[in-house]
């Protein structure tokens, strides 16, 4: 049964998997004589990065961030704290940044500049969804599954106070006031 803030469909399960063999099959020919490191960005990237890693054939590692970003439940503000930092050093590796989406980009900008710093030999992103209507900031990923409206979207790793991350889909939130949630006091975790 379909939960009644879950609203239109905007990508199908198979369009999913369709367009993550695809970005996978470009990442491999991109990256292809080199070693990858894909990083995910916790904890919406989740689905989105394991389902891609299994359509990447080049040698890959993973290694994962949790950043909160201050703001409201549906808006970040790009003062971004990190709660988990990776394990591995990034000096001298390819890295391949994976997002479940790019809204404003202030949490991408942030987490650029500061993994830019650790001397990576390149550094690239990947983001299942973007939102060109709400981009703030001048970055553009270089693999990107969809560009949606805007629309706050939940499903495929998408959540709204940690809700709805397990649809198969990606769907529009219809009506946000009805999700019982707590107001986060520390800001809201990716
Ligand atoms: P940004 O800093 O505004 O680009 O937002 C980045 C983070 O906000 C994403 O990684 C998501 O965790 C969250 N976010 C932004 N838009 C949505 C949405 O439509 N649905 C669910 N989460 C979102
Ligand atoms: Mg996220």
């Amino acid at each position: 049964m379909r939960d009644a803030s879950v609203g239109e469909i905007l990508v199908q399960p198979d369009d999913l998997a369709r367009r993550v063999r695809e970005l996978g099959s470009q990442i491999t020919a991109d990256y292809e004589g080199r070693d990858l490191l894909l990083v995910g960005v916790l904890k919406g990237a989740v689905f989105f990065l394991s389902d891609l890693m299994r359509h990447i054939a080049v040698p890959c590692e993973l290694d994962f961030m949790a950043v909160a970003s201050y703001g409201s439940a549906t808006d970040s503000s790009g003062v971004v704290r990190i709660l988990k930092d990776l394990d591995v050093a990034l000096e001298g590796r390819h890295v391949l940044i994976v997002e479940d989406i790019v809204d404003s980009g202030l949490t991408l900008q942030y987490l650029l500049r500061n993994l830019g710093a650790r001397n990576p030999a390149s550094m690239e992103v990947c983001a299942l969804l973007t939102k060109p209507a709400r981009l703030k900031v001048d970055l553009e990923p270089r693999y990107v599954g969809f560009e949606i409206p805007n629309r706050f979207v939940v499903g495929y790793g998408l959540d709204y106070a940690e809700r709805f991350r397990n649809l198969p889909y990606v769907a529009v939130l219809e009506t946000q006031a009805e999700v019982p949630i707590q107001a986060p006091t520390r800001g809201a975790q990716s």
